[in-house]
């Protein structure tokens, strides 16, 4: 692809943390064509909601859609909370941006970011060993905080799996893309080490880790997408179970890059979504225009496989984006500029910045915000006020209980695995380890 135009060129929007009505999701649809994006990853589940209605099982937005106060940092509050799409809401969705020709691939997260969808129906999450007289089953609810859970569904138990693929089915019905996208970031094992129904499948199976058994699901997930014509996408984070089959494709976003490599060099076909240059959520300060016009068009990772680097996609993640106004000012014009990354040809940093700026004038004719020109190209002292700035928001005091919170089991997840890798028995390890989650969760 080193001379081609990328095949894939898509943004990735995030209604979860903040929902957006329908009317509002088709005039981003319309400014990202005029980026010359031709895909939307529609990011629809996570640990703070659940976005599409599935008529086999109407908890998941009865209750996952429904979500009070929240404390995302600076921009707590009660702004679009709430809310999810409808079968019909889908559909035009879908077939406004086919008009528009544009792709929407549905993402439906697990066995992450999950908790929402168990709030709804705690029965698909794991059951509890625990030597602690007072430890009782998980408990679930929508989360009104960012970050990580460890909030899993189970994949030792098939009525798990069965769940997931009748959601799986309804999903297929009203997205007709070739792909679907089934997450798999930062999944914490804390849960799986302690269930009985997961560590019986890893014997069963012969697995050795519980990333392992994160892969063993994802290809169980795959397989059952396959066989319906479709293509699963992941987070490269899957990979950190071993290698997976080339009929995946693996959004690359942060770390892991040797995995991503081999992947590509086992005919893998990968998405770049590089933190460092693609994610929208990030300040400008961070990300401004110029530095996407100097971002490598093929990153380092996949010298020498171009072939299989089907292109870009920016996400917009929400837990800051409360409206359609803040959207467009941190979409636009960094997916215009992200749009002429797709091309082969290089521009100059002049050529770049009047098409930019073109695109904006059309994207402000639609009724949407755009990043004035200041913006563009910040300097030093400019970027590094905003970068400070976006800090403050993301860690502002009303959120820090929640946020210690999130680092401690992380880091405990981090260490059980560390531990257990290096010869100590699971049983120590997690006798100790749920004496610690005893008083995270106190
Ligand atoms: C991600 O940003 N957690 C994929
Ligand atoms: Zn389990």
């Amino acid at each position: 692809m080193q001379n081609q135009m990328f095949s894939y060129r898509g943004f990735m929007l995030d209604s979860v943390r903040h929902f957006m009505k329908p009317a509002d999701v088709r005039k981003l649809i319309a400014a990202a064509r005029l980026c010359g994006m031709n895909v939307m990853h529609w990011h629809l589940t996570d640990d703070q909601g659940w976005r599409v209605e599935i008529r086999k099982y109407p908890r998941l937005t009865e209750i996952g859609s429904v979500r009070g106060r929240t404390f995302f940092g600076g921009v707590s509050g009660t702004e679009n909370n709430s809310g999810y799409y409808t079968r019909e809401d889908i559909r035009e969705i879908v077939s406004f941006a086919a008009e528009n020709g544009m792709e929407i691939i549905p993402e439906i997260e697990l066995p992450g970011h999950a908790s929402a969808l168990l709030a709804a129906y705690p029965e698909a999450g794991c059951r509890r060993e625990s030597e602690l007289p007072d430890a009782g089953p998980w408990t679930y609810a929508v989360e009104v905080s960012g970050g990580i859970f460890p909030n899993l569904i189970c994949a030792g138990k098939e009525s798990t799996l069965r769940f997931m693929e009748d959601i799986l089915d309804e999903v297929t019905e009203l997205f007709p893309s070739r792909m679907v996208h089934i997450g798999g970031d930062e999944a914490l094992k804390l849960h799986w080490r302690r269930c009985p129904d997961c560590q019986k499948r890893m014997r069963e199976a012969g697995l050795r880790s519980e990333e392992e058994l994160q892969r063993d699901l994802v290809l169980r997930i795959g397989a059952y997408l396959a066989a319906k014509g479709k293509e699963t996408i992941v987070w490269n984070d899957v990979l950190n179970g071993g290698m997976l089959p080339d009929y995946f494709i693996v959004q690359q976003w942060m770390d892991g890059e040797d995995k991503i490599r081999r992947f590509m060099e086992n005919g893998g076909r990968v998405i770049c979504s590089e933190t460092k240059a693609y994610y929208f959520d990030y300040p400008y300060g961070r990300i401004d225009v110029r530095k996407i016009w100097q971002y490598p068009r093929i990153p380092e990772w996949a010298a020498g496989y171009e072939s299989r680097l089907l292109g870009i996609e920016c996400p917009l993640w929400t837990e800051r984006v409360t409206n359609l106004e803040r959207a467009g000012f941190l979409l636009f014009p960094r997916l215009a500029a992200a749009g002429l990354k797709a091309h082969p040809g290089p521009l100059s940093w002049e050529d770049f910045r009047e098409s930019v700026r073109e695109t904006c004038r059309q994207i402000r004719d639609l009724g949407l915000t755009c990043a004035p020109e200041e913006w563009w190209d910040m300097p030093a002292d400019r970027a590094e006020a905003d970068i400070r700035a976006d800090e403050d928001r993301i860690y502002a005091p009303e959120a820090l209980p929640y946020e210690q919170k999130q680092h401690r089991w992380t880091v405990l997840d981090r260490e059980e695995g560390r531990r257990i890798r290096e010869g100590e028995t699971k049983a120590s390890v997690l006798r100790e380890g749920d004496q610690t989650l005893a008083e995270i969760c106190r």
